[in-house]
C-alpha cells in the first residue's frame, strides 16, 4: 500500500528569527519616519533617523484577504529602542471585522502586549519567550519591546479580520509603556 503525502503550501518559517521564505510571503517594514503621531513625544521622534526600522512583519495569505473561514500566519520582529522614554511599539489595531480574534506566541525578547476593549479599558500582558496570548475579538492589540534585544512573535489571525488602524490613530490606547528606573513603567495615556 502506498501512502500519498499531502503537499505543504511551500512557504517555510524560521521559528527563531521569525523570517519566512516562499513565493507567498509578504513583507512590511515600519520605520521611525512612518510612525508620526504614534509615540507620546513627537518632537523626539521627528529628531530621530527617519529610516531606522522599528518593526518588520512577514506573513502569508493562503487565501485572498477578506475570505471568510481562512487563516493568515506571520511573524513580527520588533526592534529594541525608545522614542524619548517610550519603548518601541507597533501601531496597534482593532480588527476591521471587530469580533475576530488572534493568537500571538513569543519566541524571543521581552515586552508587553497592550490590549484595549472598545470602551477604552486597557491592560497589559507580559511577553516572554514561550508566552502564548489569545487576543479575543473586539480587543485592540499593540506590542511593546521593553528589552535590550529584538522581540519576535508569531501570529495567526482570520483571513477576513482586516485591520482598523484609524480607530487607534484617533484615540490611542489607554496605557503607554515607558522606560523606568530598572523596570518599565505602565502609565495612563
Ligand atoms: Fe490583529
Amino acid at each position: 500500500m502506498m501512502t500519498i503525502l499531502g503537499r505543504a503550501m511551500g512557504d517555510r518559517v524560521d521559528w527563531q528569527s521569525g523570517r519566512m521564505d516562499g513565493a507567498g510571503v509578504q513583507r512590511s517594514v515600519k520605520t521611525v519616519g512612518e510612525l508620526a503621531g504614534v509615540f507620546a513625544d513627537e518632537a523626539a521622534r521627528s529628531g530621530m533617523d527617519a529610516a531606522r526600522v522599528v518593526y518588520a512583519v512577514e506573513w502569508t495569505e493562503p487565501v485572498a484577504a477578506g475570505t471568510e473561514g481562512g487563516l493568515f500566519w506571520g511573524a513580527t520582529r520588533l526592534e529594541a529602542g525608545c522614542v524619548g522614554d517610550e519603548y518601541f511599539m507597533t501601531r496597534g489595531h482593532f480588527h476591521a471585522v471587530r469580533d475576530r480574534g488572534e493568537f500571538y506566541g513569543t519566541v524571543s525578547g521581552e515586552g508587553m502586549l497592550v490590549l484595549m476593549e472598545e470602551d477604552g479599558a486597557t491592560r497589559v500582558e507580559r511577553m516572554v519567550p514561550g508566552s502564548l496570548h489569545y487576543i479575543p475579538g473586539r480587543v485592540a492589540h499593540r506590542t511593546v519591546n521593553t528589552g535590550a534585544e529584538a522581540m519576535v512573535f508569531w501570529a495567526c489571525w482570520p483571513s477576513d479580520a482586516g485591520h482598523d488602524y484609524a480607530a487607534i490613530a484617533a484615540r490611542g490606547f489607554g496605557l503607554r509603556v515607558m522606560r523606568g528606573d530598572g523596570s518599565p513603567r505602565v502609565v495612563e495615556a
